[in-house]
């Protein structure tokens, strides 16, 4: 599919891009930022809205953000898993973003052991038995029936995100979710095909990005997130990381997006910046869980000191190992950085938190309204996002502050 460029703008970062048989308009696109707008795990108005403002603000393609390939694989009652039942949802989601000239991709994955028991109803499932101090819960080790069930999950996802009319899958492998648990040393203790050397860790993952690919054909683009590391000593670590990023490409992944961290372990590692405790606490429901998080939130979130662009010493180590177009993601802040980063070799950027911030992010810059986003890096859209939906506070803290004056 090709979508028509919104200007004859012909700056590298806003000139049209391919990316396998896709066009996008530009080379910024909206990182998957979980929205918590899918109330009953079904598409709303809300969500569709969310993205339709990101893709009438300019963006190249935006992407849904993390839906479940199975039932079992949810973290939150809220969140979307793949069925014959939203697909019409989806359907609607994807023409109100090719409505506004823009591409949509959707972010498939599993939460393997930090998966909710309470909403998938049933024991978690990780790569080997492992207690989850987010959940209290143990998981149980994937037999390998579990492990084929779960690859044809994938690539049935896949399908019915492409007959709902997305121009891209991206899987994750990457925060911790069930295909990094397999990466990562400190949740795969295997003793089978599926664990140990760093080539039987990859397994898993690449027989599903293979079966994805299978699925979809060879031209589909199929983007893949993977850490770069893990955020701590003894997960996984850079030089892993460019082999995985190897298999990742020669199993058929379109792009890579290299990022870090893992979501029950090292949440805000992947964003840097504040630890908003007293906004988590706000959003838990239960009064035992928000006399944990007050209690020990700074325990179990650990800070880690914000940079502009503070992935980028990895990324490069991902982008020059491998012939397939490697995106940036991590701190990109202004059109300076985004034209630094096309010239040095990064095919495309994603960005989070600066769209949050400002839907109209990348025409802005665009138009010369702004020269770089003024998000504070506070982290409080993260609080957002686990109840009443995403939104940045600081935009309602400075409106707010408009009023008192
Ligand atoms: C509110 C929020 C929700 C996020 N949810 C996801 C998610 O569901 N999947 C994912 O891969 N990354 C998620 N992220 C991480 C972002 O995609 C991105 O990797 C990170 O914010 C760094 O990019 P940035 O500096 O441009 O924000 C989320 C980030 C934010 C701020």
């Amino acid at each position: 599919m090709t979508l028509k460029p919104s200007t004859s703008d012909t700056r590298p970062v806003f000139a049209p891009f391919a990316l396998a048989g896709l066009t996008l308009r530009n080379r910024v696109v909206r990182s998957g930022c979980f929205e918590g707008l899918s109330q009953g795990g079904v598409v709303t108005d809300r969500l569709i809205e969310h993205h339709r403002r990101v893709a009438a603000g300019g963006i190249g393609m935006t992407t849904l953000s993390y839906c479940s390939v199975s039932q079992d694989g949810r973290a939150f009652g809220h969140e979307l898993w793949m069925r014959p039942e939203v697909m019409p949802g989806l359907r609607r989601f994807t023409d109100a973003i090719h409505d506004e000239g823009a591409a949509a991709s959707i972010q498939l994955g599993h939460c393997g052991f930090f998966a909710s028991p309470r909403v998938i109803g049933r024991r978690t499932l990780g790569a080997s038995s492992k207690f989850c101090l987010f959940r209290t819960s143990v998981c149980r080790e994937m037999s390998l029936a579990d492990i084929a069930e779960k690859t044809t999950d994938f690539a049935r996802s896949a399908v019915m995100a492409r007959d709902a009319g997305f121009d891209a899958v991206e899987i994750h492998a990457g925060h911790g979710y069930l295909l990094s648990q397999f990466l990562s040393p400190w949740t795969n203790q295997r003793i089978d095909r599926y664990g140990g050397s760093l080539e039987n860790r990859m397994r898993f993952p690449t027989e599903v990005i293979a079966a994805v690919r299978a699925a979809l054909g060879p031209r589909f683009p199929i983007l893949v997130k993977m850490n770069v590391r893990d955020g701590w000593h003894g997960g996984l670590e850079i030089d892993e990381a460019v082999q995985v990023a190897r298999a990742f490409a020669a199993a058929g992944a379109t792009a890579l997006v290299p990022s870090c961290g893992f979501t029950a372990r090292t949440p805000l590692y992947m964003l840097r910046g504040g630890v908003p405790v007293r906004e988590m606490v706000q959003q838990q429901d239960g009064l035992l869980t928000k006399v944990g998080m007050a209690l020990f939130g700074r325990i179990m979130v650990q800070h880690y000191g914000y940079e502009p662009q503070f992935l980028l010493a990895e990324a490069r180590r991902i982008r020059d190992a491998v012939r397939i177009p490697v995106a940036y993601i991590g701190g990109v802040e202004s059109l300076e950085q985004m034209e630094a980063l096309i010239d040095e070799g990064f095919a495309f950027l994603q960005v989070g938190r600066a769209t949050v911030r400002d839907p109209d992010f990348v025409d802005h810059l665009r138009s010369g309204a702004a020269a770089a986003t003024d998000c504070d890096h506070c982290n409080k859209c993260v609080a957002s996002m686990s109840r009443d939906g995403i939104r940045c506070y600081c935009v309602e803290e400075t409106a707010l502050e408009g009023v008192a004056l």
